[in-house]
């Protein structure tokens, strides 16, 4: 290894030259702090340096300085030569960046014994130099595949909207000639049906519109899971929007002796501002599955809404964490509508109720399947109601009928006031 040495008194220096000589090293001498300087910024210039403190021109500690102050990845080892008694010069040095001292006159053995541990050091920084350049191609190797990857992503989901809004066209267009021409043959707008006839075309408007349903849902749920659904908020009277959900079921109700019952507290009866489609979807989820759990000719299905005011009582959802939803804030500008349907039908279990809201998920046996629908109604409303900031959840006795109640932070202003949804809410 090549060592370099400033040390301007004769003596000193011979000895260093000498000793280091003949412990096999390469030596570079010189007699001042400039060509000691010189030396060290060379292209194959000394890994070790021995500085003497003081020396003409540029002292020890200068070069010192200086090296430290040239951001290297592998620097050289430095070690200052002192006469200086004292621990406050040796502190000074090695703040100054040296990595080592020797006082003057200097012991052999331990001149040598530091020389070696600066080798070592100078070994050890030069092997964590060669891991960093692997960890630096290996991380824009990980880089450049991550970033491939998110073109690939970012290209299958452009091809993914592509094929739902083309899918979505190809598959509405003939549902809507079933569903409207059914409809026609069955208003006998196309000539009168006889009995069988006009009983064929209803299963026929029928399954038309569940799978149209069921196209629906599967598209919306396509739609938050990728977070391509944003709210559109507008100013509208409740009444209307549960009157509108009720009509969703109203048939399927009648013809199946179920009674629908609207129960408004007074305050309800108001103007608020919130996305009133996504709202319709979220009840006409939960009333589709009250009366079609509910046997013929039973109890009935109630929609009940109340608002729930800053400092009255609490809601009855909980926030995921547990804690009770923060009612409204102070100036009422927004508060919280709990909205509920309640239906006297076949009810579920108390084990089951954790696993409603799971995607796909039915409680009938899939031999014994008794009722339609492919499990999304409920993961869709779950949704439908996070996404305007809200939660929902159940209650329930098997055998005598269950209630779903969801609570949303609406605003009670006009839309200009309110922001709406999980970020204008807090
Ligand atoms: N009001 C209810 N009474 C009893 N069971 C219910 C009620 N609502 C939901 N369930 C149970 O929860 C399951 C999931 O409901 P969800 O609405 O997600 O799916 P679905 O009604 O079976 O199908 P889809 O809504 O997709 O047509 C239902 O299959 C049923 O077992
Ligand atoms: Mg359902």
């Amino acid at each position: 290894m090549k060592i370099l040495i400033a040390e301007d008194e004769v003596i000193s220096r011979r000895i260093l030259e000498k000793t280091l000589a003949e412990w096999g090293y390469e030596v570079v001498s010189t007699t001042n702090g400039t060509d000691a300087w010189q030396a060290l910024q060379a292209c194959d210039a000394p890994r070790l340096a021995i500085l003497d403190w003081i020396m003409p021109g540029m002292d020890g500690i200068d070069i010192i300085r200086r090296v430290r102050s040239i951001r290297s990845p592998d620097p050289p080892y430095l070690i200052i030569l002192t006469f200086m008694e004292g621990s406050r010069n040796i502190v000074n040095a090695l703040e100054a960046g040296a990595n080592d001292y020797v006082s003057k006159p200097f012991d052999h053995e331990e001149l040598k014994a530091r020389i070696r541990v600066g080798e070592r050091m100078l070994e050890l920084q030069h092997k964590l130099m060669s891991y960093n350049e692997d960890l630096e191609k290996e991380v824009a190797a990980r880089t450049a595949d991550l970033w491939e990857a998110k073109d690939a992503a970012e290209a299958g989901n452009r091809a993914k909207t592509a094929f739902i809004a083309n899918m979505s066209h190809e598959v509405r267009t003939p549902l809507n000639a079933i569903i409207g021409f059914s409809e026609v043959l069955i208003d006998g707008l196309a000539g009168e049906l006889n009995v069988k006839q006009k009983e064929y075309s209803g299963e026929i408007l029928e399954a038309g519109r569940r799978i149209l349903q069921l196209f629906l849902n599967v598209l919306d749920f396509a739609k938050i899971e990728s977070g391509d659904m944003r709210l559109r908020n507008s100013n509208f009277m409740l009444r209307q929007l549960l009157v509108s959900s009720m009509q969703t079921v109203e048939e399927e109700a009648r013809r199946r002796g179920i009674p629908l019952t609207l129960d408004m507290a007074m305050d309800a009866d108001i103007r608020i501002c919130a996305d009133s489609d996504k709202l319709g979807r979220t009840l006409s989820c939960l009333l589709d599955n009250a009366v079609k759990f509910t046997p013929d000719g039973g109890g009935g299905v109630r929609i009940s809404a109340k608002p729930v005011r800053y400092g009255g009582e609490t809601a009855s959802c909980r926030l995921p964490s547990g804690e009770p939803f923060p009612a409204g804030n102070a100036s009422g500008a927004w508060n919280l509508l709990e909205i509920s349907v309640a239906d006297n039908g076949i009810g579920i279990k108390r084990e089951d109720i954790g696993r409603l809201f799971t995607p796909f998920t039915q409680l009938d046996e899939p031999d014994t399947k008794r009722f339609k629908g492919a499990g999304l109604g409920l993961a869709l409303a779950k949704k439908l109601v996070e996404l305007h900031g809200g939660c929902i959840c159940a209650k329930s006795e098997f055998g005598s009928g269950s209630t779903f109640t969801f609570v949303i932070p609406v605003g009670l202003e006009s839309c200009d006031a309110w922001r709406g949804g999980r970020k204008g809410r807090v």
